[in-house]
């Protein structure tokens, strides 16, 4: 199969879909690769040594043309949308269910999209897990840096010190982003409060962290309640594939401190606190009724070698999967890959995203028949 991969255009996005390492495995798999021109160069992976993995250095227009499948990292945004073409295999991440846009143009020019964060396994989300456990670790370093007075934050030191208090930090979701946000939050000396809605999640929880942490279950009720005591809120739920469900209100604020923080985290599925609006690394942070807002969609980017090390070894194995089976074989052959699909021929494969724009559903076995 012939290969894209092409520079990342997003703000401050410097991450990139293939390694020189990953490359190498491409080519010896027998594909050829194309890679655009300083596509990592921010991060250490420059032309040359992806020449020397057996890449092929071109420009972004002859990189759409000629390749079958697109590696990307974050979803395309509009000027990207006409370098696309009928047909084309786009393996990346997509976020649908909050992209309307991009969902006509995958579905308009019967793209054959799967996206890293809808392929799951039996024991969870094997390519959205590394930039999660990256995201909630930064989830709670974000937090600390902005709830200082310099930034407009309460002024607040996450750990306080001998005879002050803690800080308090409530985490919406205990999955991978709140798992790790909660680590280093313990780690930095916070009082952590993590609420769920999964009852094993929460005993899970309870277990690996000992005494050092508060699980509560995640209603609206037990919600309201840490508001008034929080300095910093960390939004982390997921319903994979669906709009983030809406946790904090607008009226809500007003029951917060005055410069206290919220991170949303889960801002790519459209965010969880009703305030938030997706920023860039370039202008992270605005206010609304006194209360810091932190809403940066692609939050790994600001580590992007660390992130695209992580994020090529979970996508390695099923991108090679596609190029030596195509796109109906592989996920026909692999169920995890199977519910990566969300776009193929035209129809939406996905329920979550048919769900939240109306669309009509096809299962994603039917499609592929
Ligand atoms: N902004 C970024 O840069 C960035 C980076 C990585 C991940 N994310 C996003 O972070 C979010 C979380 O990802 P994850 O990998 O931790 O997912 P996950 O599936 O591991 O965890 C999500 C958790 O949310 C819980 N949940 C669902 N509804 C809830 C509710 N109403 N109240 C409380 N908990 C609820 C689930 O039970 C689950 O434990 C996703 O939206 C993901 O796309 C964003």
């Amino acid at each position: 199969m012939i290969i894209g991969c092409p520079k990342e255009i997003k703000v401050q996005e410097y991450r990139v879909g293939l390694t020189p390492a990953n490359v190498q495995s491409y080519v010896e798999a027998g594909h050829k690769v194309y890679i655009e021109t300083e596509a990592g160069a921010e991060i250490g992976f420059s032309d040359d040594a992806y020449r020397q993995a057996g890449a092929e250095i071109t420009d972004k227009l002859t990189l759409f043309a000629n390749s079958e499948m697109i590696i990307k990292v974050k979803e395309p945004i509009e000027c990207e949308y006409d370098y696309f073409h009928e047909n084309q295999i786009l393996y990346t991440y997509l976020h649908l269910a909050a992209d309307k846009p991009l969902t006509d143009m995958l579905l308009s020019r019967r793209i054959q999209s799967i996206a890293y964060e809808t392929i799951k396994t039996p024991t969870g989300l094997p390519c959205l897990a590394p930039m999660s456990a990256i995201a909630g670790r930064l989830a709670t370093l974000e937090s600390a840096k902005f709830i200082q007075k310099t930034f407009g934050g309460a002024g607040v030191l996450l750990s306080g010190t001998a005879g002050t208090p803690k800080a308090k930090v409530v985490i919406l979701g205990g999955g991978v982003v709140g798992l790790n946000a909660a680590q280093i939050a313990i780690g930095i000396g916070a009082d952590v409060t993590i609420l769920d809605i999964n009852a094993e999640r929460l005993a899970y929880i309870d277990q690996i962290f000992g005494m050092r942490i508060k699980t509560l279950s995640s209603s609206r009720g037990n919600i309201l309640s840490l508001l008034p005591e929080a300095d910093v809120v960390i939004g982390a739920v997921l319903i994979p594939g669906a709009k983030a469900p809406r946790l904090v209100h607008r009226e809500d604020l007003k029951l917060m401190k005055k410069g206290a923080i919220l991170v949303d985290v889960a801002i790519d599925q459209g965010g969880c606190f009703e305030t938030s609006i997706p920023t860039t690394h370039n202008n992270p942070i605005f206010e609304v009724d006194g209360i810091i807002h932190y809403c940066v969609a692609n939050m790994p980017g600001c580590v992007a070698r660390t992130s695209t090390l992580g994020l090529t070894d979970s996508t390695l194995q099923y991108g090679l999967k596609i190029a030596e089976l195509g796109v109906k074989q592989a996920c026909l052959s692999d169920p995890a890959l199977l519910q990566g699909l969300n776009t193929y021929n035209g129809k939406c494969t996905f329920k979550g995203v048919s769900d939240a724009f109306g669309l009509p559903y096809t299962d994603a076995k039917t499609a592929l028949a």
